[in-house]
């Protein structure tokens, strides 16, 4: 497999490389990957003199370069990590990258995988499509879930998914889209909810929890959302869609709580702000179809609490990575912020 990873340099993309080339070291890995404020080389540092790996700048919405680069490495699968991925920056900040890169920019890998007769495509997105559940209700995610998405960064990822499906019926392009729940583990931009957690609370800093906590998120291992993508790749049904998920269910306040307990701060650190507009309730995934090709998921929701610990080791161990980017925070809350 020649296999062109768009957005390898991002938090999933680049573990998903790490996983790759321990599970498949015969693979061409092609990492395409614009290099945005989330794009960091250095989370493939130990890799990047592989002989089974390449990087090569680019964006997804330029067709040109990615023809380019498919042809130069004689790629034959593709998967898309590459987007505008959080939604505090699509809410407080511009939505046109969110909107050229999460709709159009997609529609520009398909158009490539078409015209270079690719083998597969897998395009990577999010459950924040299907919209919000309840606290009060059992339901789960499903593949047939309605597609509703409230943020903003969400909408721009529907048009991209729905393109695939587009894209699948008229040219039979052989594509997967994923909808994913969030992902935790090394290499995440300190600007989501456990990174941004633990490098504040490295500081002695409050951590900001946006309105009662009480939202619900369902967390995977970002090494779990690898191997299931790695089997989709394999064996998945092109032209479908495959929820990912553990059975997770955790809310905030947990979480927050779970974080500075490891660390050993005091959860006097936790400081209640102003809620997120339109802040989803809860999300939960039904991972019944990707089970069954046979996913074998380790950070199950018992083994939840040492992918926090590790992870959260992780950050601690990595000073150097960390250092750097912890350089940056007051740009991050800026940004974040408006
Ligand atoms: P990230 O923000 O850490 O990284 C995104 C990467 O894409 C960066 O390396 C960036 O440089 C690159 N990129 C952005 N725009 C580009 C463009 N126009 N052309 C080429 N490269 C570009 O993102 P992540 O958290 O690793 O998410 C990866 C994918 O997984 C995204 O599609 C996201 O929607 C999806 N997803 C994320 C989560 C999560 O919890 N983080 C959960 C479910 C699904
Ligand atoms: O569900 C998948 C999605 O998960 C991905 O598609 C997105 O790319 C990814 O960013 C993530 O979206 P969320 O909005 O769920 O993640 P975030 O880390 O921004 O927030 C998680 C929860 O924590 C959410 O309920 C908001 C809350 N939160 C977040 C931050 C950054 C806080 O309470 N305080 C904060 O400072």
């Amino acid at each position: 497999m020649k296999l062109m990873v768009a957005g390898g340099a991002g938090f999933i993309g680049s573990n998903f490389i790490h996983y790759m080339l321990v599970t498949h070291p015969d693979y061409e890995i092609i990492n395409f990957d614009k290099l945005t404020y989330a794009g960091n080389l250095d989370n493939l540092k130990d890799i990047e003199t592989n002989p089974h790996y390449h990087f090569e700048q680019g964006d997804i919405t330029d067709l040109d370069r990615i023809n380019e680069v498919i042809k130069k490495h004689g790629v034959t699968h593709l998967i898309n990590f590459a987007a505008e991925t959080h939604v505090d920056r699509s809410i407080y900040g511009g939505i046109k990258d969110f909107v050229l890169t999460n709709s159009l920019g997609v529609q520009m890998l398909l158009d490539a995988a078409r015209a270079n007769s690719l083998e597969r495509m897998v395009n990577v997105s999010t459950d924040e499509v299907y919209g919000a559940l309840g606290l009060d209700e059992d339901r789960k995610f499903t593949e047939d879930t309605p597609i509703m998405p409230n943020m903003p960064y969400a909408a721009a990822k529907a048009g991209g998914d729905l393109m695939c499906h587009a894209y699948w019926v008229t040219h039979k392009v052989p594509v997967i889209v994923t909808h994913c729940s969030n992902n935790y583990g090394p290499y995440q931009y300190p600007e989501k909810l456990i990174p941004f957690f633990i490098f504040k609370a490295m500081k002695d800093e409050p951590v900001p929890v946006y309105g009662d906590g009480l939202n619900v998120r369902d967390w995977i291992h970002a090494m779990d959302h690898s191997s299931a993508l790695d089997i989709l790749l394999h064996k998945g049904n092109v032209g479908e869609v495959y929820n990912i998920g553990v059975d997770n269910e955790r809310n905030n306040l947990e979480i927050t709580k779970m974080v500075l307990g490891i660390l050993g701060k005091p959860e006097s650190l936790m400081t209640y702000v102003q809620d997120r507009p339109g802040h989803d309730r809860r999300y939960a995934i039904d991972a019944t179809k990707i089970l069954s090709l046979g996913w074998t998921p380790k950070y199950t929701r018992e083994m939840f609490e040492t992918g926090l610990k590790e992870t959260v080791q992780w950050y601690l161990d990595n000073t150097a990575w960390v250092d750097k980017i912890a350089a940056r925070m007051s740009e991050i809350n800026q940004h974040i912020k408006g």
